[in-house]
């Protein structure tokens, strides 16, 4: 028993030396975790955040500005064959106005996210990049809207957008065929984020912790594909069944798997924008917290307007979907002080974009 601890915090020792480890340890590391090296993991990793960013923690409104979605993941609650989901979307002024709101609440950091909806040009979306850079010259801004030609990213970027989210979901080809219909290849998902870094985006990939048909090999691949792509952010959390989809039925992926995950991701790369998600909260009461001490540096409270809020739902039990954007950023920072860290409202960029 001992014999097994001390192997694993050995492996840990070395991921923390090397930033890496080979598949195999990956693997073993995780298949061979428990409390104790948890522990042991965790303090290495807010260590090394602390370190970089001090005891501080960036915000960022998000805004679920569509829920329509021409896609069919199989996971999600918005995809476009769940007939139950009530469909919104924001307009232009819609969208200004809760960046408003979300800018007098301090937020420097505007992430725009949602479904691919058609009724979005890329024109569109443009102009609403350039109005927001516009009207609040001095926050970020973050896309969050799946898969696009490079020339649409290209003219995003143009227009002001400083990042993109884009999760690769799993790096292992055929689990990303389980989990997603034959049009959506992971391929297109991988050149997307190739596309994304060429053209100066800081960019986010990242994945669900306890997907359906998930093994540790799935995700010691997931780890290698991020050392590999070097990303400015990672977005981990944990499944979570919408009970309107095909893995209705699934159960929900592990909290704590996916906090170790967030220690692993830390040691790997001390500089990462790590956040602690909606979902590790919607899971776990003290998720986010936990999250953050565990490594995570990022919170991303929701800025979407309270008519429109309960309509995005990716999994059930949502958190937040009954309170105002700012009842969720004062809550989200007496959190943080809760545990001993700071809301930071700068913009939050990745060290190497700082200017
Ligand atoms: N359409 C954009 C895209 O594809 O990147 C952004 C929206 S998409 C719904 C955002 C993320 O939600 C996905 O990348 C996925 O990892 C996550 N997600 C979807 N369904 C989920 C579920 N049932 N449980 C947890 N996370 C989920
Ligand atoms: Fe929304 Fe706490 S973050 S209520």
């Amino acid at each position: 028993m001992w014999l097994r601890c001390l192997k694993v915090k050995l492996l840990v020792d070395r991921l923390f030396e090397q930033r890496s480890l080979p598949k195999a340890d990956f693997i073993q590391l995780l298949e061979n975790r428990d409390e104790e090296t948890s522990n042991y993991l965790f303090s290495l990793a807010s260590a090394e955040r602390d370190r970089v960013f001090g005891k501080e923690i960036f915000i960022r409104g998000l805004l679920e500005f569509t829920n329509y979605c021409k896609n069919d993941c199989l996971y999600c609650g918005i995809r476009r064959s769940n007939r139950l989901a009530e469909r919104y979307r924001l307009s232009a002024p819609e969208i200004m106005e809760a960046c408003q709101e979300g800018y007098d609440l301090g937020f420097r950091t505007f992430v725009l996210q949602g479904g691919e909806d058609p009724h979005y040009s890329a024109g569109y979306i443009a102009e609403i990049v350039r109005e927001i850079k516009a009207s609040f010259p001095e926050a970020a801004l973050t896309l969050s809207l799946g898969e696009h030609p490079l020339a649409s990213y290209a003219l995003w970027h143009k227009s002001g957008a400083d990042r993109y989210l884009l999760r690769h979901e799993t790096r292992n080809a055929s689990h990303y065929a389980f989990l997603h219909p034959k049009e959506m290849s992971l391929n297109n998902r991988i050149n997307c984020l190739n596309n994304l870094k060429d053209i100066g985006y800081q960019v986010g990939c990242g994945f669900m912790v306890g997907s359906p048909g998930q093994t540790l090999d799935h995700l010691a691949e997931d780890l290698l594909f991020i050392k590999e792509l070097k990303p400015h952010m990672v977005g981990i959390g944990p499944f979570i069944p919408h009970k309107d989809t095909p893995f209705g039925t699934h159960p929900a992926g592990s909290v704590e798997l996916t906090l170790f995950l967030l220690g692993i991701l830390r040691l790997m790369e001390p500089s990462l924008l790590l956040p602690a998600t909606t979902a590790l909260g919607t899971l776990d009461g003290f998720g986010r917290e936990k999250g953050v001490l565990a490594g995570a540096n990022v919170i991303m409270p929701i800025l979407t307007p309270a008519k429109d809020r309960k309509k995005y739902l990716l999994y059930d039990n949502k958190i937040c979907i009954g309170d105002a954007a700012s009842s969720c950023r004062f809550c989200v920072q007496r959190r943080m002080e809760e545990i001993g860290y700071n809301i930071n409202v700068s913009r939050g960029d990745h060290p190497e974009y700082r200017i």
